[in-house]
């Protein structure tokens, strides 16, 4: 199979019709030309989040690769426009306004924290551009200038946690680095724990790029959970996971259950230092599809043979693919942010971690949850593989709120 039909794609029944004619063209917007369909692409290839963030900014050039090797879209290049925004919310907005208002790029692909998505929405928002974000994320947003691919929070927690607290019990010791994505998330987790009968025995954040822990792991010997529950990220959760394992705590006991440690933060750590902890997922490296075969090859052979595939570094690539199947609908002359925006509308791909679809009325995607133990080899092991799709609910941790195709609807 060549690598064009990696990704099958189809447009969706019912959501998309037809590209949107536009009779009066917005001078103002962002538009392709001269057979170039320009793009951002910003990820951190320095600073706390660069351990993560540069293999992202990997997969989404992959993609982009490959995709031109293959012709381009409608005969049209894909033209990228790196920039590194160093791990730092103010320079992601200064960045993002260069792509947009200087560059014209039609889309932005970018960001792994929240704070920086944050940081950005009000570039796009203000000049109707769409950012594409890969990441997993704390949900209770809805902007229209939004395309999520990565997992909302009952993607990841709604098995995750009945099954953390049946296998070790209801102590919870929540712990995460000190920002939006990890408070938000643990709303939902104390949510989820509250109708299980189950506790929050400490709940502690820590400043993003954290590297000591060892009062939080006295504080954790002597409360005793069952399960910590972590939400930090980058350097951060390389650091936590040595210093527990430095400490003598002992995973069989009272593991680790996190919603940010992949393959990449293992690799960084060492696979000892991972062993028996517990992370849940849409993606793992050790999926089994030939599509994810394709990806991990392709990904080996471009970038290395010692490098790892990941829940953040497929939806990186993948989303790629769901923009180039919005931009085919599009005559040459109408490709802007808005046309992309609705043609992108309930469009389907075979990811590799299976069929993947954009929700129409939040721009939020269907995905495949996972739970998997990592072991000293560098790879999980998946224990629990969804059998169906789940739905993205961006405000799950708020029943009265919904994200509709006309924003936010309060019941
Ligand atoms: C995150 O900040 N969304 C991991």
């Amino acid at each position: 199979m060549k690598r064009r039909d990696f990704l099958i794609g189809a447009a969706a029944t019912g959501a998309f019709t037809a590209a949107p004619h536009i009779w009066r063209k917005d001078t103002s917007l962002a538009r392709a030309s001269n057979g170039e369909i320009k793009v951002g692409v910003l990820f951190s290839l320095t600073g706390t989040t660069g351990i993560i963030e540069e293999s992202l900014n990997k997969a989404t050039l992959l993609a982009i690769e490959e995709i031109n090797d293959a012709g381009g879209i409608n005969g049209m290049k894909i033209v990228p426009v790196v920039e590194d925004p160093a791990s730092d919310p103010a320079t992601f907005a200064v960045k993002a306004r260069k792509l947009v208002v200087g560059d014209k790029c039609v889309s932005v692909f970018g960001s792994y924290t929240s704070a920086s998505r944050k940081a950005v929405l009000p570039v796009f928002e203000k000049r109707d551009n769409l950012y594409w974000y890969p990441t997993l994320y704390e949900g209770r947003e809805c902007s229209k200038n939004v395309i999520y691919t990565g997992a909302v929070p009952n993607q990841q927690q709604d098995e995750f946690i009945p099954w953390l607290v049946e296998k070790f019990g209801k102590k919870f010791y929540l712990i995460g680095s000190n920002y939006i994505y990890p408070k938000e998330e643990n709303n939902y987790c104390k949510k989820l724990l509250e109708e299980l009968g189950a506790e929050v025995v400490n709940e502690e954040y820590v400043p993003l790029g954290h590297s000591e822990f060892s009062s939080v792991i006295n504080k954790i010997q002597s409360t005793q959970p069952n399960v910590i529950f972590s939400t930090v990220v980058g350097d951060s959760v390389v650091a936590l996971h040595r210093q527990y394992r430095a400490a003598g705590l002992d995973p069989d006991k009272m593991p680790m259950a996190s919603l940010t440690t992949s393959e990449n933060e293992v690799a960084a750590m060492g696979g000892d230092a991972a062993a028996g902890h517990f992370t849940s997922a849409p993606y793992f490296m050790v999926h089994q599809s030939p599509e994810n075969e394709r990806f991990v090859e392709a990904y080996k052979s471009r970038w290395g043979g010692d490098k790892v595939t990941h829940f953040v570094s497929e939806p990186s690539y993948f989303q790629i693919y769901l923009f180039k199947q919005a931009v085919e609908q599009l005559a040459a002359s109408d490709i802007d942010p808005t046309t992309i925006r609705e043609a992108v509308k309930g469009q389907e791909l075979i990811a590799p971690q299976g069929k993947v679809h954009l929700e129409a009325e939040n721009l939020h995607t269907w995905l495949w949850p996972k739970i998997a133990m990592a072991k000293s080899d560098g790879q999980f092991e998946v224990l629990r593989d969804s059998k169906e799709w789940l739905k993205p609910e961006p405000y799950a941790a708020y029943p009265n709120q919904h994200c509709t195709a006309d924003g936010l609807v309060q019941s």
